[in-house]
């Protein structure tokens, strides 16, 4: 692969500023989200067709229960259309769709639409469409200490058998590839508790750009400059 088609493996994005969108067009809040959900038809798309092994969408954070009931009704019926809405789309792409959060949190009907989701595109070859869902980071690190410690207690691991490698496979979704390039859309430099645990080195980039007209052109500008960074890990160069 020559330096100019190399992608990130696994790309994870913050959807940020639906709410200031709609606002500054002079929309009501939930306006964004709803515009938002072409933005994740399309950034999907794309990325499906670049080959990109993961591609990792917040959605929902487990802070996001703290906003006004009319507006997460809102995202909860958005969420549920969007899934039954995009299942062909899914298919025809070879899409494989998993979720990582506090799943048993949300919605029962919720639920089900993302159970029946998971296990129709189960078989699919493609890139990994990862929904975070009532999802936070260090409810992740400690759900993955509680698991850990359970396991510890019934004997089937030892405390010295726990390093990082075991820790990762104790996360929300075991095989995950930590995230290349972390996006952020919106304008604030900020993770607000997404992947802490994964995003150890993964390559940052923020764009004003709010995330209801994030298009592929922005991702293509993302793709650029991810390719001009030099990853050290540490090491040097
Ligand atoms: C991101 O947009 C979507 C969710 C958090 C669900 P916001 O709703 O946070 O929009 P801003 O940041 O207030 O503009
Ligand atoms: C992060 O956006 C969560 C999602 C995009 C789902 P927020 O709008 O919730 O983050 P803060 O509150 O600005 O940090
Ligand atoms: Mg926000």
């Amino acid at each position: 692969m020559n330096k100019k088609e190399h992608v990130p493996a696994h790309i994870a994005v913050i959807m940020d500023g639906n709410g200031r969108w709609a606002r500054q067009q002079g929309f009501a809040r939930i306006r964004g989200h709803k515009q938002g959900v072409d933005s994740v038809r399309e950034i999907t798309r794309e990325c499906a067709k670049k080959n990109i092994q993961q591609l990792t969408l917040y959605a929902f954070s487990q802070e996001n229960w703290k906003r006004p009931q009319r507006e997460i009704k809102f995202l909860m019926k958005l969420l549920k259309e969007f899934l039954i809405s995009e299942r062909k789309e899914v298919e025809e792409n070879n899409i494989r769709l998993t979720a990582i959060g506090r799943i048993q949190g949300l919605p029962d009907d919720i639920q089900k639409e993302i159970a029946l989701s998971i296990e129709k595109s189960r078989k699919n070859t493609g890139m990994i469409l990862c929904l975070a869902l009532n999802y936070g980071g260090r409810a992740e690190i400690v759900d993955a200490a509680q698991a850990i410690a359970r396991d510890v207690k019934n004997g089937k691991m030892n405390i010295g058998e726990i390093d990082e490698e075991t820790f990762k496979h104790y996360l929300y979704m075991k095989n995950m590839p930590d995230p290349d390039l972390l996006i952020r859309t919106g304008g604030d430099m900020r993770v607000s508790n997404f992947l802490l645990w994964e995003i150890s080195y993964a390559e940052l980039w923020v764009t004003p750009v709010c995330w209801p007209e994030f298009r592929k052109e922005h991702l293509e500008i993302a793709l650029n400059d991810y390719r001009r960074r030099e990853r050290r890990f540490g090491g040097l160069g």
